[in-house]
């Protein structure tokens, strides 16, 4: 009761902070910070701002639909009905980067009905937290909007001040998979979500999108001035999106937070899409894992049948005693499935998922792992052939369940728009890898694999919405440029990239960036540009509860020393906070074992040396840590040997130290801080 006096009390202060002539309705977040304004002008257009703490953060923007061959939905509106409602509660992921998290918003809903012609209306639905907004379209059933075919989104994002922004180029052939710019707003061009902008009064942002469900993903594209417009990846017909009314789109997310750091610590994308509905999913269990990968990248084996075959049986053998014998609870196989031969990147159709090539024994490679407590980590490569795998992805995950395999890593290798989809009329359509086919797609793998209690990893994916809340077998994907570029990347992955994933493509969720690379030398003119430290710190800076060890067994087997903290690493937390960072130059990221009373700290830099200061004030009051540190030497630096320049030493901590963490260029740290006994 109290707390709703408070609540109500704040929200009053709020409305009211925020001076403007006549908004038509508005919502303010639980703390009162955001607030959120629907205006309509003289035209009968629609559109929202938002400010906090009584500063503008979004200029009016408009709403809106584009239609095919209909007229589009923007003009003569008027808001004919609304009302809000608050909602709080906390929820339990079943693995993570937080246990435990509190969903709590206000929220705004309004109808917009047209005055002339079809008299169509929609609604618009806005949750205000107070780590930012999001808010959808609802069609609901009418005559005129039952079949609706929808050209583009006319909705925009007006950034009210000056500011840099963090983007990767949409719509363009390497899918996901680009550098980051980091431009004023202004010199934003076409955007893949999430961007992540630092606005010159300090307040970040990014927008993104939560709960991307039969649907065509949004990208963003600069018109004018600060202004961002929805652009949809464009569908396999005349229309981006195909739906049946009633229906809703996914919600345009903007983050906000003062730091940063507070972007990262935000939950708004998980909280914005729907509850577990697969239920217990405790078979799936959050670890590491090695894999025949890495010499595929380097060149120096084949995924194709021939002398140089790398998912051989005796090498799959000896990746499953390494992994037994230090800890990794997954091998990943690659290359072991009839398919390969030829240009493997335009084989779709030769793609057998259920065929082992003959020097693989998949039925003595999986018995002899789940004899020594580990499992094979399954492999499906589809060459973005979504048609063709949906013709046997099920006899591929029965096939995998028998054997006792739980985590299966698809791909979808080829150039974007070059997928193949099932369309209605029976044809085999091309598609971009995140228009609504692909959507589609994406999810009847997920609830197929579900039904196998088989989790998913999907690479060259559909982006990250937020939907493991909602299928918590989808437990990771690639979706950005990941290390494999530091293979054979020319340019590899510069000593920025990580700093800039961290604010960008990782807000949306997961990432199997697969880490751990000693053998710095590469087919890459760069090689992998970082040093080893910061290898190690990745462990923790890039969340994914599945965590490979990517290098080759005998760089791991020669470096005992800074192996031993990725054999105890955890993957699976408790509690994450950031101690510092800025967008694309360094972060200090702090995680609490779900299984211990162990934290890990990890710290990366770009290419530039800093000195970042650690506050231990997360660890327990009154208990002494032991903190295995492992850090970068007096001559480390990304480029040359001076990659390989670490430091692994122990001190004694406790939560009223601060550390002072010496980052080289392109360097970072990793700590493991372990409860001492008390005496
Ligand atoms: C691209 C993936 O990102 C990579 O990890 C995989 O090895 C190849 N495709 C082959 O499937
Ligand atoms: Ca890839």
């Amino acid at each position: 009761m109290i707390r709703r006096i408070v609540l109500a009390l704040v929200c009053a202060f709020a409305l009211h902070s925020v001076a403007n002539a006549q908004p038509l309705a508005r919502i303010a977040s639980p703390d009162g910070a955001n607030v959120v304004e629907i205006e309509i002008n003289g035209e009968g257009r629609a559109s929202y701002r938002v400010a906090r703490n009584g500063h503008a953060v979004i200029a009016p923007s408009r709403l809106g639909f584009l239609l095919v061959d209909a007229p589009k939905i923007e003009r003569n509106l008027r808001l004919t009905a609304q009302s809000t409602r608050r909602f709080d509660e906390t929820w339990e992921q079943p693995w993570g980067e937080q246990r435990r998290i509190r969903n709590r918003y206000n929220e705004l809903r309004f109808t917009l009905t047209e005055q002339t012609g079809q008299l169509r209306s929609i609604d618009v639905v806005f949750r205000v937290y107070d780590d930012g907004i999001g808010f959808r379209y609802e069609f609901p059933d009418q005559p005129p909007l039952r079949d609706v075919r929808i050209l583009n989104e006319l909705t925009e994002f007006n950034f009210a001040q000056a500011g840099e922004a963090l983007w990767t180029p949409a719509l363009r052939s390497n899918r996901e998979e680009y550098l980051y710019y980091r431009t004023p707003i202004e010199e934003i061009g076409v955007t893949q979500t999430p961007v992540t902008l630092r606005l010159d009064s300090g307040l970040h942002l990014s927008i993104h999108e939560a709960a991307l469900v039969d649907y065509s993903g949004m990208n963003l594209m600069r018109i004018e001035g600060r202004g961002l417009n929805a652009i949809l990846t464009p569908g396999i017909g005349d229309a981006a999106v195909v739906r049946r009314a009633p229906f809703h789109t996914p919600w345009r997310t903007i983050q906000i937070s003062e730091s940063a750091g507070g972007l990262v610590e935000s939950r708004l994308i998980l909280n914005l899409n729907e509850p577990n509905v697969l239920g217990d999913v405790s078979w799936f269990e959050p670890g590491k894992y090695i894999g025949i990968w890495w010499q595929m990248h380097l060149g120096t084996a084949s995924w194709a049948s021939g002398a140089r075959h790398g998912a051989t049986t005796e090498t799959a053998l000896r990746y499953v005693d390494f992994a037994a014998r230090n800890g990794f609870n997954g091998v990943l196989i690659e290359g072991w499935n009839i398919g390969w031969d030829g240009d493997w990147f335009g084989n779709g159709e030769e793609f057998n998922f259920t065929q082992p090539y003959p020097d693989f024994d998949l039925e003595r490679v999986t018995a002899y792992a789940r004899e020594r407590g580990v499992r094979v980590i399954g492999h499906h490569e589809t060459s973005a052939n979504a048609a063709h795998y949906e013709n046997q992805m099920e006899a591929g995950f029965a096939l995998y369940q028998r054997l006792g395999v739980r985590v299966v890593k698809t791909g979808y290798v080829s150039d974007a728009a070059g997928a193949r989809v099932n369309a209605e009329d029976g044809h085999v359509r091309f598609a971009w890898h995140e228009g609504q086919e692909m959507a589609r797609h994406h999810q009847r793998v997920v609830e197929t694999a579900a039904r196998y209690q088989i989790a998913i990893n999907p690479h060259e994916p559909i982006k990250d919405t937020g939907l493991r809340r909602t299928y918590p077998n989808w437990v990771s994907r690639e979706g950005a440029r990941g290390m494999e570029y530091n293979a054979w990347g020319n340019p590899s992955n510069p000593p920025e990239h990580e700093a800039n994933l961290v604010f960008t493509r990782l807000l949306a969720g997961p990432m199997d960036f697969t880490p751990g690379v000693f053998g710095m030398e590469t087919q890459s003119p760069e090689g992998v540009a970082t040093t080893w430290a910061k290898q190690l710190a990745l462990y923790v800076v890039i969340y994914s509860p599945i965590q490979m060890a990517a290098d080759l067994l005998e760089n791991y087997e020669a470096n005992p020393g800074p192996f031993q903290f990725i054999r105890d690493v955890p993957t699976d937390w408790e509690e994450t906070r950031v101690l510092n960072g800025e967008l694309g130059d360094y972060v200090t990221i702090v995680r609490r074992d779900r299984n211990s009373r162990d934290w890990y700290l990890g710290a990366i830099t770009d290419e530039q040396r800093r000195t970042l200061s650690a506050p231990l004030s997360f660890l327990q009051r009154g208990v002494r840590y032991r903190a295995q540190i492992y850090r970068d030497g007096p001559n480390a630096d990304y480029r040359g040997a001076a990659r390989s320049d670490i430091v692994i030493e122990e001190r004694t901590v406790t939560s009223a130290d601060t550390l002072t963490l010496e980052l080289a260029p392109g360097g970072g740290q990793a700590i493991r801080f372990t409860p001492l006994r008390r005496r």
